[in-house]
């Protein structure tokens, strides 16, 4: 809150400001670079990942009784890396029947497998898999803080990144608040407001008619909630200033709890209870376990890459890393989760 930059209208909320900045003509995620040239998630660190979600497709699949047509849908897909991997994993005869989709914002990559069909929306009733690797940490979302006098408001950014309280926080934006994530009456206390993110994931999980959606990303739990916040930029694999100009991502780590609870309503369940990514994976039989080394004198070819995989898994499931991601499953229409 240092400098004033002129116009008055130049000031919104960040959930506005992010929503051009990323997504807007000329935004962040419009680039050719795409995700993969600014920062690396889960799908751009192993193929292990895919091959992972490729068998938890097999699960639902199960699950399902084999239908006729199995879908599987990337939710915010990039450049469709997850979507190629998971049918480059999967066997000859489930991905016969399989119909993938990418779902993304940005344009289609031109040497994108013919098989997957890109589109910027969910087909309206999905029977499989809806897979979301760190989709809701990109849906835009405004920012609260408290203000001197102990009151919650809307933080407003100008395109420099320059921020100012606005107005006191009511009506859904408060409740949210209340329910989800209480703010101290200290001065500068902030959080992100979470309720844009439950309800694109309820948008989601009701368009899949029976299967599963899966969200993946990092989180935070209700009781332990960072006091500032998490908003934060990446550009070319650097952590920077969150600036709505479009040069960089603006993330927020999700509060999948929430996001739990609404999805849930929305497929009229339980609310599914936390998942690590470490557990999940190693549910899906993605291990860290180095080969014997007896393999390194009768298959030397053998035991590297077997050493490579483990290096890989050990990432994708580490602690302070990859592996304490969230993993949110929530299914629809089937008896209790397939993992
Ligand atoms: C952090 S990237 C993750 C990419 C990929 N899932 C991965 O894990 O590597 C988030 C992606 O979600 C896309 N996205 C955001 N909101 C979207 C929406 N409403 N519909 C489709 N894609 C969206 C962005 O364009 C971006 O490519």
């Amino acid at each position: 809150m240092t400098k004033e930059p002129g116009a008055e209208n130049v000031w919104r909320g960040w959930r506005a400001a992010t929503e051009d900045a990323l997504y807007g003509p000329g935004g962040f995620y419009r680039r050719p670079e795409g995700p993969a040239g600014h920062f690396r998630t889960s799908v751009h660190a192993s193929a292990l990942f895919a091959a992972a979600v490729a068998r938890l497709l097999c699960r639902v699949d199960e699950a399902l009784g084999r239908p006729e047509r199995l879908d599987f849908a990337d939710l915010g897909a990039g450049r469709g890396e997850l979507v190629t991997g998971v049918l480059a994993a999967l066997p000859a005869e489930v991905a016969a029947r399989t119909r993938a989709y990418a779902v993304e914002l940005a344009d289609r990559p031109a040497d994108l497998d013919g098989r997957i069909e890109w589109r910027d929306e969910l087909p309206d009733a999905l029977t499989g898999l809806l897979f979301a690797n760190e989709w809701l940490d990109n849906v835009p979302v405004d920012v609260a803080e408290t203000d001197p006098a102990g009151v919650p408001r809307r933080v407003l950014v100008a395109p420099d990144g320059t921020e100012r309280l606005g107005e006191p926080l009511e009506g859904p934006a408060a409740d949210w608040l209340a329910r989800w994530w209480p703010l101290p009456a200290e001065p500068g206390a902030r959080a992100e407001i979470g309720l844009p993110r439950d309800l694109a994931w309820a948008a989601a999980v009701r368009r899949v008619e029976r299967g599963l959606a899966v969200a993946v990303d990092y989180t935070h739990a209700l009781g332990a909630r960072p006091p500032f916040g998490t908003l934060t930029g990446f550009r070319e694999g650097r952590e920077t200033a969150p600036v709505p100009d479009g040069t960089c991502d603006i993330t927020a780590h999700v509060a999948l709890d929430a996001c739990a609870a609404a999805g849930a309503a929305a497929a009229n369940t339980e609310a599914p209870g936390p998942l690590t990514q470490r557990a999940a994976l190693r549910a899906l039989d993605v291990t860290g376990v180095r080969p014997p080394l007896a393999l390194a004198t009768t298959d030397p070819a053998g035991y590297v890459r077997a050493l490579a995989r483990a290096g890989e898994a050990a990432e994708l499931t580490a602690p302070g890393g990859l592996g304490d991601f969230g993993w949110l499953l929530q299914p629809v229409g089937l008896d209790g989760t397939p993992l």
